[in-house]
């Protein structure tokens, strides 16, 4: 009797779908080398994933498609993990024993691009030390597999996901670097940009110098008959140096669907060698010790003639294939997408209706970090107050990404109808808040730099740090202590908020240290039209050494940082299973956010003006906190002789049972 059989006689639940024979056979096949405890390890994965494999390829693939690649995907799976190293297997059993490891309110992630923030792999290595001293757990390194040459989207055009971009090491190195952090505490986030490849990736080589297999990698059009006929109802990404959708290619003498850049290629996931190669480099990435994976773009992974080609349902098929894959070889490996879409749209990344539960565990929000920012720039919490609530609620078991800013743009996704439903109009509102974090709207302290002014829509992104949204130079230029009291307070609420939402808090570099913009953005050949840079500066490591100097605001914000994310690690109710829930307003300028986890309640308000407000003491007593502790000061909690408590300008209050 082998492993599996053992394992599979064991099974008492006989209604649980399992794998076929044959596929088990497959397995054994694979696997006849390795010790009995690993073959029966397999086959209970197989036995738990392989409906969803299956499920999810029949959902975009023929049938006889899908049974070969499902055949194919097996053998790639126990061949990945028998070459997995016994240590992740462990994390593996790890993992599988608290699959919320990623939900728990110690979660804290921190991005940073390895060469502006460690010099090379190996550098970041020496700089674990200060990630901890953050309370780092997670940490995102952005793209750095091997890119185009020249300019490459900040290495989102990846012309090799095998090999590490040269000047930042090589594989081993990262596979040492995923050791260390792990020995540390902390979970390695890498990306995987599976939506497109660099014109210069083999697969584009070899498409382009006439090999047919890898001409069916791309969507290629002889005329332009059906671009024109996508264009139709496509938006643009980069209407300002990317127009269009699609680039002619003189070597394909053909036009190569290119969403993004004309040098970032679509793939045709329609193709079922595609779904192979992004499997096996999946498992690839998973065994030097990657543990999440930022599916990159995932929203446009999948094309519909008539559609804005963007969350189209088989993207969802796929992603519950491809984790199924994962969850065979490496369970320990958990995905996170990286679609930054409607609030509707976007549960679905999440897994809704068939899919819960079977593709990515964590998704960004971007609807809370549009609408921080609209609270501060209005001085209102209602139309955040409004969206909020209105939001989908996601899965109890994944978690948001929550973050005030990234390495993209701000993009105002303000929702037309629930400005409407305020009296507003999203297109105004919209206008506003570029205004205002752009600096023209009169009297805003903010720097931020306009990207992708679209005329046809009237869009225009912001890019900038987040200090510098905040206002922190125009504080400084003037001199003005009680204005820099101001810019802290901002980054303080903000980063409240950000911390207090529940999920994975992501830090970019920087913010810790209150950074603004960098003024050289532009200097370095390829980046000069693209201001996003701006806001993915270098680390002054010189400055992050005197990081607890209290007098400066790079000391100040380190330290009410570091503040906050101590606080936030050591309160369960915190945990990402338990959903926000937003109260109804008492004060305009007070966002109230109620978390109500098994523990206790937990109520937090937030005081998004810079004057003094209110929220009244019976609805302390509403919530079961009449005796409540604010836990980020320690106080308690009480009205004053009126039946207010008052908030000071900026303040926030995470407020539990004494
Ligand atoms: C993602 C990245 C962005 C990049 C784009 C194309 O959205 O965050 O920086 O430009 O994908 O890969
Ligand atoms: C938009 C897109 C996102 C892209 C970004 C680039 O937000 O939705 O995918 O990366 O623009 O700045």
């Amino acid at each position: 009797m082998t492993g599996f059989t053992r394992g599979r006689n064991l099974r008492q639940n006989e209604t649980m779908r399992r794998a076929p024979e044959s596929v088990h056979a497959i397995a054994d096949e694979a696997l006849a080398a390795a010790p009995a405890d690993l073959r029966e390890t397999f086959g209970l994965r197989l036995d738990r994933w392989w409906a969803d494999l299956r499920d999810g390829l029949a959902g975009v693939y023929s049938p006889e498609d899908a049974d070969g690649l499902g055949e194919r995907l097996v053998r790639l799976a126990a061949a990945a993990f028998l070459a997995r190293d016994p240590e992740l297997r462990r994390l593996d059993a790890e993992r599988t024993l608290a699959p919320d490891w990623f939900q728990q309110s110690d979660m804290l992630g921190y991005a940073a691009y390895t060469d502006r923030f460690g010099g090379t792999i190996a550098g970041v290595q020496d700089k674990i030390g200060y990630l901890q001293e953050l309370g780092v757990t997670y940490l995102h390194l952005m793209p750095l597999l091997r890119p185009r040459p020249g300019d490459s989207d900040g290495g989102y055009a990846v012309a090799d996901y095998r090999t590490v971009r040269e000047d930042l090491g090589t594989v081993a190195d990262l596979t040492t670097l995923a050791t260390a952090l792990r020995h540390s505490g902390i979970s390695l986030v890498l990306d995987l940009v599976l939506n497109h490849v660099a014109r210069e990736h083999e697969w584009a080589e070899k498409a382009r110098a006439g090999d047919e297999r890898y001409r069916e990698y791309f969507y290629t059009y002889p005329d332009r008959t059906m671009p024109d006929a996508y264009e139709r109802t496509l938006p643009e990404v980069f209407p300002d140096f990317a127009p269009g959708n699609f680039t002619f290619d003189d070597d394909l003498k053909a036009w190569v669907w290119t969403t993004f850049n004309s040098f970032q290629w679509d793939v045709k996931w329609t193709n079922p060698d595609v779904f192979y190669e992004y499997a096996d480099i999946i498992l690839f990435l998973a065994n030097t010790g990657v543990q999440v994976l930022r599916l990159d773009a995932i929203a446009f992974m999948f094309k519909r003639l008539g559609t804005n080609s963007q969350n189209q349902p088989e993207v969802h098929f796929i992603t519950q294939a491809l984790r199924a894959v994962s969850r065979i070889a490496c369970p320990a490996v958990t995905f996170k997408a990286e679609a930054i879409v409607g609030p509707t749209d976007l549960v679905h990344y999440l897994g809704q209706g068939n899919h819960h539960g079977k593709v990515s565990d964590i998704a960004y929000h971007n609807t809370l970090m549009v609408q921080i920012w609209s609270m501060l720039a209005a001085r209102d919490a209602r139309p955040a107050a409004y969206a909020l609530r209105n939001l989908p609620v996601a899965p109890s078991t994944t978690a948001w990404v929550t973050y005030l800013r990234c390495h993209d743009d701000i993009g105002w996704a303000i929702d037309d109808d629930d400005a409407a439903a305020l009296g507003l109009s999203g297109r105004d509102h919209r206008a506003f808040l570029s205004d205002y974090y752009s600096g023209v709207f009169p009297g805003s302290p903010a720097r931020g730099l306009v990207f992708q002014y679209n005329p046809a829509t009237g869009d225009r992104r912001i890019s900038g740090m987040a200090a510098s949204l905040n206002g922190l130079e125009s504080a400084i230029e003037q001199n003005d202590s009680a204005a820099l009291d101001l810019v802290i307070g901002r980054m303080f609420v903000a980063y409240a908020m950000v911390l207090g939402w529940g999920g994975i808090p992501v830090v970019w570099m920087g913010d810790e240290l209150a950074l603004t913009n960098d003024l050289h953005w532009a200097d370095e050949p390829g980046h000069e039209n693209d201001n996003r840079w701006t806001h993915r500066p270098s680390m002054p490591w010189d400055l992050a050494a005197r990081r607890t100097d209290g007098t400066t605001p790079a000391g100040r914000m380190f330290g009410v940082l570091r503040h906050l994310i101590g606080v936030r690690s050591g309160l369960p109710h915190l945990h990402a299973s338990v959903a926000a829930e937003i109260p109804a307003l008492s004060d305009p300028g007070v966002l109230p956010v109620l978390r109500r986890h098994p523990v206790g309640p937990m109520l937090q308000l937030y005081n998004v003006t810079d004057s003094w407000r209110s929220w009244p003491g019976d609805r302390l007593a509403e919530f079961g906190l009449a005796d409540g502790i604010d836990q980020i000061s320690g106080d308690a909690v009480r009205p004053g002789d009126e039946g207010n408590v008052w908030l000071p300008p900026y303040a926030a209050l995470w407020i539990t049972a004494g």
